[in-house]
């Protein structure tokens, strides 16, 4: 079987790539490479020993995606390729609405063409509205988004769902991601952001490895139990079996369907930055500032439905994504670079 992966050269989608190949399926990349480095996609290959057949160029070009599926056999598709800076998509919404919704536009008409209508698609926990009670179930509330980036991940759901309802013969995932970190426990590949991080391990690596100086925990007054946000983290390499699961999931059904990949564990700023200094041996000076604009307490997820339906549930914990995260910054500590 033959997967094409687009974005496939980015944090999750390279991942991805190596469960693919490990579990025996021949893998096509299309990325344009604007948040990424080919480097990671030559690693996977020396990992496993296998080939990426890797097209450069933009998810939104027509032409590209027809030579692509004329090219290969393909069987099933996951769309990663997308932008995901939440504070960017403020300043740039445009360019967030224009590459997120026209690139799943144009991949499932080119799909629908040719007749390969299974895809897996990364959404986010962030299309969840704000008041829902934890945990959070597939069936919780969605929408009112807080942001461009958040809203992307919304209507794309939503012109997904109705492609399944008005073509029967479509299958769809919609992948709900709770907080991806940690990295392949080679070393070899893992988050390489440009500029400085938005998110926390990232963060909290660049402090470790001395490229930037302190770590800013964005509020101290919430309601949670040492009063830092609370998050459900989970370990990319669990998250990128969650895909491998999906694939089998989509090609034995029909129709839309959204799963949370998540632990079902939340842990606060503090417990990951706490643990991250116990497992590595190494310090994160860290200060307390205020609240960054639009951050929740709390958020995790129920992984229940993921469990029943995709047979997939999350194995590593939050030590594993310290260490593993740890690893890769300490043996890259300018990224792929
Ligand atoms: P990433 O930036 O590392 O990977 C995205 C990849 O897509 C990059 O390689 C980029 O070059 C490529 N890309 C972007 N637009 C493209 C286009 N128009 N054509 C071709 N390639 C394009 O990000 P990631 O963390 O690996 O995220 C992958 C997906 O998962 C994204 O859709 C993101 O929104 C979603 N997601 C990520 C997180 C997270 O915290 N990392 C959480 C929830 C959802
Ligand atoms: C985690 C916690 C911060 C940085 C974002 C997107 C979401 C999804 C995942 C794509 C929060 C705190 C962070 C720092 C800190 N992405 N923090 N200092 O905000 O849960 O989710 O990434 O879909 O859409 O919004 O993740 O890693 O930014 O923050 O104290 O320098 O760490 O306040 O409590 P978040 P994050």
């Amino acid at each position: 079987m033959r997967i094409l992966v687009t974005g496939g050269a980015g944090y999750i989608g390279s991942h991805t790539c190596l469960e693919l190949l490990e579990s025996g399926y021949e893998v096509v990349v299309v990325d344009n490479l604007c948040n990424s480095n080919m480097e990671s996609l030559r690693r996977v290959q020396d990992l496993t020993g296998k080939t990426v057949r890797f097209y450069e160029g933009d998810v939104r070009d027509e032409e590209l995606l027809r030579k692509i599926f004329a090219e290969n056999q393909i069987d099933c598709c996951i769309h990663f390729a997308g932008l995901k800076a939440v504070g960017e998509s403020v300043a740039q919404p445009w360019r967030y609405y224009d590459n997120n919704l026209n690139a799943t536009i144009v991949l499932t008409k080119v799909m629908q063409e040719v007749g390969m209508q299974n895809l897996i698609f990364s959404s986010s926990a962030t299309v969840y509205t704000e008041g829902n009670p934890m945990p959070l179930r597939e069936t919780a509330r969605t929408g009112g988004c807080t942001n461009p980036y958040g809203w992307t991940k919304y209507m794309t759901e939503q012109i997904l769902m109705d492609l399944c309802r008005a073509e029967k013969a479509w299958s769809v995932c919609l992948l709900r991601y709770f907080n991806p970190i940690g990295a392949h426990k080679s070393g070899m590949i893992g988050e390489d952001p440009q500029g400085i991080p938005n998110n926390l391990m990232p963060y909290v690596t660049q402090v470790a490895v001395g490229r930037r100086e302190q770590l800013s925990v964005f509020g101290n007054d919430y309601d949670t139990h040492d009063g830092t946000g609370v998050r459900d983290y989970i370990h990319v390499v669990d998250l990128a079996k969650g895909h491998v699961a999906a694939v089998k999931y989509v090609m034995n059904h029909t129709g839309c369907e959204a799963f949370n990949l998540g632990t079902g564990t939340g842990y606060s700023v503090l417990d990951l930055v706490n643990t991250f200094q116990q497992v590595n041996n190494i310090s994160v000076p860290y200060r307390i500032t205020d609240r960054r604009p639009g951050d929740l307490a709390v958020c995790y997820a129920a992984p229940d439905k993921s469990a029943e339906l995709l047979g997939w549930k999350a194995e590593k914990n939050l030590a594993d994504m310290c260490r593993d995260a740890w690893n890769w910054q300490s043996k890259n500590p300018k990224g792929y670079q």
